[in-house]
């Protein structure tokens, strides 16, 4: 049975999501988190090449990731492999730009949508929406809590120069508050 309290820490978050019965309860949690920043230091880790892509819980139905950008970092335009995506901002602000084939001949892709994600803001993303790309617009680091369901393992992202999609694996950075090297 789904409770319908505040979320305060990760563990409750886990334990929550492991208990979902119907897919229409993952939206329902993420308006529920309260979940204050010290809580996610055992998956805090940061990179100056690239975002990092910290897994606190996956299961077969979800997989719950913690973001972490230094200042300027983006990511790619990708699609969410036909799963659902919740972003849910921690710390800082982003800019996530949504996009949608294009009708003409002379793009592949246009602008759809634009938003501005501030703390505890929430964004949802499913391919029937199109593609997203995400950037850190804070004046240093930022974190968002991410939720697939189900996980992604891999997802086609546009190569903005040569116009075309490609696969790509996703990765870990950390799993469970272990850093993959
Ligand atoms: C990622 O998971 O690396 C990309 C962020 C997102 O699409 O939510």
């Amino acid at each position: 049975m789904i409770h319908t309290e505040t979320i305060n820490t990760i563990n409750y978050l886990v334990n929550e999501l492991k208990n979902i019965e119907n897919e229409e309860e993952y939206k329902k949690i993420v308006k529920r988190l309260e979940i204050p920043v010290e809580e996610y230091k055992p998956y805090m880790h940061w990179s100056k090449d690239h975002y990092t892509r910290n897994c606190i819980a996956r299961t077969e139905d979800f997989e719950l990731i913690l973001l972490c950008w230094s200042e300027g970092q983006e990511t790619p335009i990708h699609c969410h492999n036909n799963q659902e995506c919740w972003v849910y901002v921690v710390e800082g602000e982003f800019d996530e730009q949504r996009f949608v084939e294009s009708e003409k001949k002379s793009e592949d892709l246009e602008v759809d949508a634009e938003l501005q994600l501030e703390v505890d803001g929430v964004s949802y993303m499913n391919d029937d929406m199109g593609y997203h790309s995400l950037a850190n617009i804070s004046d240093g680091r930022a974190m968002s809590l991410h939720l697939y369901m189900n996980p992604i393992d891999e997802c086609s992202i546009y190569n903005e120069e040569s116009g075309e999609f490609q696969w790509k694996t996703m990765k870990y950075d950390s799993f469970k508050g272990e850093k993959i090297s």
